[in-house]
């Protein structure tokens, strides 16, 4: 959540900055502000969108080569122009951007004002920005990186900081606690993001920063140390990102175009791991582990969201093929609950982002109890890619949509892949059972553009559903996952209030909501439970509810008995989500659109929820 940018060396700083914002929009876009310091500092935020601020600053004074911008998700403080990002220091010393939270600010903030300090803003931010300026005022022999330093080393909470000091105008310095910061190393010249995708066109060595580091950077260095002041050695990755250009398309917006991606994403994601001759699967990132993975005890896969939906589809796979006891969690309960594990588990950290904080603070815990931690990310580089013991990268390529599309079916394939490796391994499935189902998973991405052809039969289904109130959506066995994700899509982008459900639960409950008014999206193809789902429909159908099925190509009985129906292609059941799910991102997809919502931007979302 907030996205920063930072520039300095010798090229113009304020464009660099705002198309590094726009890569980082997906985090956050209530406001967005850039400061660059040019002899004096100016300062420009504005409530609203990236594009905004480019407008209104755009005819300003914006030259200089030293500069930083942010795109902010508001934790305190509403989405104005006060509190937008930059924050200057009272007396105009220092500014700074920030992502995360301060926990003890509004102590830091009590201690501040006793020592004079006024404040313009309701944010944390403009608290740590004084509290920094504080310190640089206690002596001249105090610079601005030591001033940080004392600074940060008062704060509770999470941060990740760029920071201007408009008495030493050659120099930014940044720190991170908890908040992803990557630098750029250029040929005197620095790139600071929150991500790697906007320094990714400048250069391909980059330094991520570790929690509590501090980076001092100038035109001519660049030097690290950690809040207890001790030299941090540099480690400098190889940025291997090929990110084209922030760009929809032929699309209207970036999750249409994502939802159109699934067909090459997917291909992606087992290019080279699963041989066209259906034998080994390699996941190149497990080679070395895989040996202690293969007798893990149990596996516990944890994640959020739509992460968490691809976790369930994970422990039916591994519990079906590979025989071994599963378990799903969310991360933002796992971490604080009292989990029982050892060296004998292994867990599964998934995550698009690779940054989100709840599913971090999992690791850690998974960690720090001896479990082998590994991870299923799409972000290269993230956080999570840099502290599981072993992973697996989803290749997806960069998701902007918020509302998360090729990252799920991508991290589902990654899942697949594993339990039937592990199904192997552990001689759980025979051969021809093995090469069955590697086939099946392979001719997903043909069959997924068969169904892409079927936009305007979703489109006339979603002009009749798109004034409900509610919805329901059911499934069973593996698509119940996929019940729950199609609901989560809906809610997220079109804010209507839609429920996931077991279809088997719903006769404990939610059955009580049908009437003539809901629509109910029942995932149903042809599967083991087909004719338990088909009993479900006629209850639903019994009390007037209107159904929209999912159902398998050529399905005459249901094309019978449901309201509307979308065809898919005949699949294995075990792979059958990664085509049930694509008719309900559409679906979501074009009802969010007919009611007007933001589907890229939805309200109150950010891509990358970095704080808890
Ligand atoms: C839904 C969505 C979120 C994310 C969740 C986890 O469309 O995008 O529910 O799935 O915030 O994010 P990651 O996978 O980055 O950890």
């Amino acid at each position: 959540m907030c996205g920063i940018v930072g520039y300095i060396g010798k090229k113009e700083a304020f464009p660099i900055i705002i198309k590094g914002l726009k890569w980082l929009e997906y985090r956050g876009y209530d406001s967005a502000g850039v400061a660059l310091l040019n002899g004096s500092l100016e300062v420009y935020k504005k409530k609203g969108k990236v594009i905004d601020l480019e407008e209104f600053a755009s005819e300003k004074n914006n030259g200089g080569s030293l500069g930083i911008g942010h795109t902010r998700w508001a934790t305190h403080g509403e989405p104005n122009d006060e509190n937008a990002h930059p924050h200057v220091s009272m007396e105009g010393m220092f500014t700074l951007v920030h992502n995360g939270i301060i926990e003890n600010y509004a102590e830091l903030k009590e201690d501040l004002i006793k020592h004079g300090y006024r404040f313009n803003s309701e944010t944390d931010t403009e608290v740590l920005a004084n509290l920094v300026e504080y310190f640089y005022k206690q002596s001249s022999e105090i610079n601005s990186e030591t001033a940080v330093q004392l600074a940060l080393s008062k704060v509770v909470g999470a941060y990740g900081i760029a920071v201007l000091c408009s008495e030493e105008k050659d120099k930014m310095v940044v720190a991170r606690k908890g908040s992803p910061l990557v630098v750029g190393l250029g040929n005197k010249e620095y790139f600071v993001a929150s991500d790697a995708a906007p320094i990714a066109e400048f250069t391909s060595q980059v330094v991520y920063l570790n929690d509590e580091d501090i980076a001092v950077i100038t035109r001519n260095s660049f030097t690290l140390k950690n809040v207890q002041n001790t030299p941090v050695s540099l480690k400098i990755s190889n940025l291997d990102l090929e990110i084209g250009e922030l760009d929809k398309g032929e699309y209207e917006h970036f999750m249409l175009k994502e939802i159109y991606e699934q067909p090459k994403t997917i291909e992606e994601t087992f290019r080279g791991r699963l041989r066209h001759d259906q034998s080994e699967i390699v996941l190149g990132g497990l080679i070395n582990i895989f040996p202690k993975i293969e007798k893990a005890e149990r596996i516990i896969i944890i994640g959020c969201g739509t992460s968490w939906h691809a976790a369930l589809i994970g422990e039916y796979m591994l519990e079906e093929y590979a025989q071994i006891p599963v378990e799903v969690e969310y991360a933002s309960e796992f971490r604080y609950r009292k989990p029982v594990l050892g060296e004998n588990d292994v867990v599964i950290l998934i995550s698009q982002s690779g940054e989100t904080a709840d599913t971090l603070a999992a690791l850690e815990l998974a960690k720090s109890k001896g479990a082998t931690v590994l991870g299923i990310c799409n972000v290269v580089g993230s956080t999570l890619a840099r502290e599981t013991d072993a992973g697996v990268y989803t290749h997806a390529g960069i998701e902007i949509g918020v509302a998360s599309t090729k990252a799920f079916t991508a991290q589902v394939t990654v899942l697949t892949m594993f339990a039937l490796k592990m199904a192997k391994a552990r001689k759980k499935i025979d051969t021809e059972e093995y090469q069955m189902l590697v086939k099946e998973l392979s001719e997903i991405p043909e069959k997924g553009r068969l169904i892409l052809e079927n936009n305007e039969n979703i489109k006339t289904i979603a002009e009749k559903y798109k004034d409900a109130i509610n919805a329901l959506y059911l499934g069973r066995g593996y698509l119940f996952p996929v019940a729950l994700e199609g609901a989560l899509k809906l809610k997220e982008i079109s804010y209507i209030h839609a429920e996931g459900y077991a279809a088997g639960e719903m006769k404990h409950g939610p059955i009580a909501l049908v009437d003539d008014n809901l629509p109910v999206v029942v995932v149903a193809p042809k599967d083991d439970y087909y004719e338990k789902i088909v009993s479900n429909i006629q209850e639903v159908k019994a009390r007037k509810g209107n159904v929209i099925a999912i159902v398998t190509e050529g399905d005459v009985v249901l094309k019978e008995m449901a309201n509307d129906i979308i065809e898919i292609p005949d699949s294995h059941p075990a792979v059958a989500p990664l085509l049930s799910v694509i008719p309900l991102q559409m679906l979501a997809y074009h009802i969010a659109l007919m009611r007007g919502c933001n589907v890229d931007q939805p309200r109150n979302l950010a891509k990358s929820v970095t704080v808890e």
